[in-house]
């Protein structure tokens, strides 16, 4: 008799990443919010200050947004149940794309499920085989599954790094055709993109630019249009790809760009012709959004305010918080398991935050991760710096040896240590965007 063929559940009947930390009663994730007001959260039928949604401009619960979204499924129904290019496309949609284009100063703009689905579409249609993509090493996950699966090749670049950019693109054949694509604001460090730099460079070697203004919109530039306006590069940035997920508080993403690129997208990009239609209710919600964003201009002031106020509080503590510029303020940590341990007791509290661990981060550099909004008051902002001061005084977070010289420890992995071969391997990564270490960033994938 032959051998049985290989069991493809396996691999989950051994999956042993979580059970620790659950066991141990410091599992962050999938936590269940049973109202969410914006700035608070009532979980586990308690008050929770939200430092963990990328809800920049307090819109999502905003009782204008949440009427037109009502309207618009009292009109068009629950869902589109259908492809944008078949059946699927309602007024909406095309009245929201032409406000996006209109806000952006761009020909066109064609709406996607989500902002996911928008680079992968994107990239996946608009490089052909021997093309290059020129890949910030800290761009998100989405940018690297879609650098993945198109036909153009990956080439990543040191952060936010000209010349390592420079470096890369010499070195291309002139048949290559070549983008140059990164985050306006990187999700996890919140460094803003040197763009102006990058954008010369890109020039020099003839490189279309594509920026993801996933979690620059609304935070930066005129009315929040974002780090390629912040900066004066509307007429030199080819492709802007945005989020609705963030300061437009609701789900969804767009490419915005020349009438002919947007139209070729619209018939190429599988992302978009294979996948039903963004909801009545999202696009109603959005489009209401969009323009509380440019009328409402205290949200883009207060939310600088908080920003400002977060940064100066946590490094007054001693907290190290990298080279963030923006709301996303990284607090560094160091260790994995006390990563996991300061947003247990952080929760328990009040105050609602997620740990990144690797490779949402570098290896040995786990963080929990904050953001902040401009619906948080100065109340919820001073009992955060005070929360945190206790907790690092309480969990020893500054004396420890992972904390002072993060990256570089071995056997971070307290829950699980690592057998050496694993470790090993992680190391010799550096960090990159490997599925090596904890199973853990699944959960977290940026
Ligand atoms: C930089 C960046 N791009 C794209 C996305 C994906 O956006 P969406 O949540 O709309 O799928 C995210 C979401 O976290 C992001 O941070």
């Amino acid at each position: 008799m032959s051998k049985a063929p290989k069991d493809i559940f396996q691999k989950c009947r051994d999956y042993r990443d979580t059970a620790d930390a659950r066991a141990q009663g410091f599992y962050p994730y999938f936590r269940s919010i049973e109202e969410p007001h914006g700035n608070y959260v009532i979980c586990e039928g308690e008050r929770k200050i939200m430092i963990g949604s990328n809800n920049y401009l307090g819109l999502a619960q905003d009782p204008r947004v949440v009427e037109a979204a009502c309207e618009a499924i009292k009109k068009y129904g629950s869902g589109c149940t259908g492809s944008r290019l078949l059946n699927g496309t309602i007024k909406l949609h095309v009245e929201l794309e032409e406000a996006l284009a209109d806000f952006l100063g761009r020909d066109a703009a064609i709406l996607f499920s989500t902002g996911f689905f928008a680079n992968q579409g994107a990239l996946i249609a608009l490089t052909e085989d021997g093309d290059a993509i020129l890949c910030d090493r800290e761009n998100h996950a989405s940018i690297i599954d879609g650098c993945n699966f198109a036909p153009g090749k990956l080439i990543p670049f040191r952060h936010n790094s000209a010349n390592s950019l420079e470096n890369r693109l010499k070195r291309l054949p002139d048949e290559a055709g070549r983008v140059v694509i990164l985050d306006g604001v990187f999700s996890m460090s919140g460094d803003i993109a040197e763009l102006p730099e990058i954008n010369t460079v890109a020039k020099r070697h003839h490189a279309a630019m594509y920026v993801d203004e996933a979690h620059s919109l609304g935070v930066l530039g005129r009315q929040g249009r974002g780090a390629v306006d912040h900066f004066g590069l509307n007429d030199e940035v080819e492709i802007v790809m945005g989020t609705f997920s963030k300061s437009l508080g609701s789900m969804g993403g767009f490419i915005a760009g020349d009438a002919q690129m947007i139209e070729y997208l619209k018939h190429r990009a599988r992302c978009l012709i294979f996948t039903a239609a963004l909801a009545p209710a999202v696009v109603g919600g959005v489009k209401k959004a969009l323009e509380l964003m440019q009328e409402e201009t205290w949200r883009i002031d207060q939310l600088w305010k908080n920003t400002r106020k977060m940064h100066e509080g946590f490094k007054r503590i001693g907290f190290k918080i990298g080279s963030t510029q923006t709301p996303i303020v990284p607090i560094l940590i160091g260790s994995e398991a006390k990563a996991f341990i300061f947003t247990q007791r952080l929760f328990e509290e009040g105050i609602f935050a997620t740990p990144a661990i690797y490779p949402a981060v570098r290896y040995g550099e786990a963080i929990v991760r904050t953001s902040f909004m401009a619906t948080h008051t100065d109340e919820d902002l001073d009992r955060v710096l005070e929360v945190f001061e206790k907790l690092a005084r309480e969990l020893g977070t500054f004396d420890d040896p992972a904390y002072a010289n993060p990256g570089r420890r071995k056997n971070i992995f307290d829950f699980r240590l690592p057998d050496s071969v694993e470790e090993e391997a992680v190391r010799e990564n550096g960090g990159s965007h490997s599925q090596n270490g904890s199973g853990l960033h699944a959960a977290l994938s940026r």
